[in-house]
Parts: structure tokens; sequence; C-alpha cells
């Protein structure tokens, strides 16, 4: 698995502090609003479960899941496999997502929940790759802007791979090409 990694991009310790102040900075800005920190599955799985850690206040968690990519291509589609069921309607909400590319999927899902009327609907992204971007999205929260590479651990895949890399790496382009 680590073979097919042509450099380390971000390191577990880069990635621990940076969430860390993430964190604290999401405890601040909503302590006494009683936030829902939503993940989007699969993608969001370890940096929730870190940034969680480093959120120090009354808040509750959802996930959603939903498909948009096959392979590295982005298609714009988004198909919602797992909605939330509670209501959100006056709540504060956080997505808490493991990138931000194109733009084109959680602006799709900031429009699908706005429907239901939370009070508040806040984007934390643990990568941001501006340069891809088609949507008019941006992220209030952002760990690390990365360029413009295919990304893969720490949640991130490629096909369903390398989710369990501790570290964010560049995957080979060979692997994918
Ligand atoms: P967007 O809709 O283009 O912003 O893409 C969002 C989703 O695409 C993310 O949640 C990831 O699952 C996937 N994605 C985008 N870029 C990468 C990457 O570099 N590595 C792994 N997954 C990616
Ligand atoms: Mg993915």
């Amino acid at each position: 698995m680590r073979d097919d990694i042509e450099r380390v991009l971000l390191s577990e310790e880069e990635i621990k502090d940076k969430v860390r102040i993430i964190g604290r900075q999401i405890s601040e800005d909503f302590s006494d609003r009683n936030p829902i920190f939503i993940g989007v599955l699969k993608g969001c799985f370890i940096f929730m479960a870190d940034l969680m850690r480093n959120v120090d206040i009354r808040c509750s968690m959802d996930f959603m899941a939903v498909s948009s990519y096959s392979g590295t291509n982005s298609t714009g589609a988004v198909k919602i496999n797992k909605d939330l069921n509670q209501d959100i309607g006056g709540r504060h909400l956080i997505l808490v997502e493991d990138i931000l590319d194109s733009g084109m999927t959680l602006n799709y899902l900031k429009n699908y929940l706005a429907v239901r009327r939370p009070a508040s609907i806040h984007i934390a992204t643990l990568l941001d790759k501006p340069a891809r971007r088609k949507a008019d999205i941006y992220a209030d929260y952002s760990c690390f802007e990365v360029p413009d590479a295919f990304v893969v651990g720490y949640g991130l895949d490629y096909n369903e791979s390398y989710r369990n890399l501790p570290y964010i790496g560049i995957l080979k382009p060979e692997i994918y090409s």
C-alpha cells in the first residue's frame, strides 16, 4: 500500500496539530449553540473522530452518506445513500468533509439541507483544493489547502483503498492513469 504513495504531503503530527486548532476554534465559535456535526461519509470518518475529540462544547453528531465519484472523476451528480433521520429545523449545522474539491458535493448538500430551515450551515473540511473549484462555495473551517494532485489517506480513498493510511499522501499517477 505505501509503495503506491509518491510522497507524504501531510504527516500525522501536522494533521494532529491543525485538527486540534480547528477544534478549539469551532468550540469558541459555537459555544452555547449546541451544533449538530454532520459527517459526510465515508471520507470524513477519521477526521471527524479526531476533530470531535478536540471540540469541548455541548453538541451532537449525525452522518450522511453520499456518492458522487467513481475513481478520480467528479460527475457532479450527487446521490444520497443515507439521509439524516432527525429534525434539523432551527439547529446550527456543521458539515464535516474530507476534501472540498470541485465543491459540487457540498454545494448540493448545503442546498438539500437548507430546505429544512436550519439556523445555520457551516462547513469544516480537512482539505481544500481551490484550484479545481466549480461551485461557488468555500469552507468556514479548513485545516489545509492542498495542490491539484490526487491525495489519499486519513479517510480519503482511491477506489475504496488507502483510507487507513495515517497520513495524507500523493498517489503515484500510474496507479490511477
Ligand atoms: P467535490 O464534489 O468535487 O468537491 O468532491 C468531493 C469528494 O470527492 C470528496 O468528498 C472526496 O471523496 C472526493 N475527492 C476529491 N478529490 C479527492 C482526492 O484528491 N483524493 C480523494 N478523494 C477526492
Ligand atoms: Mg471519496
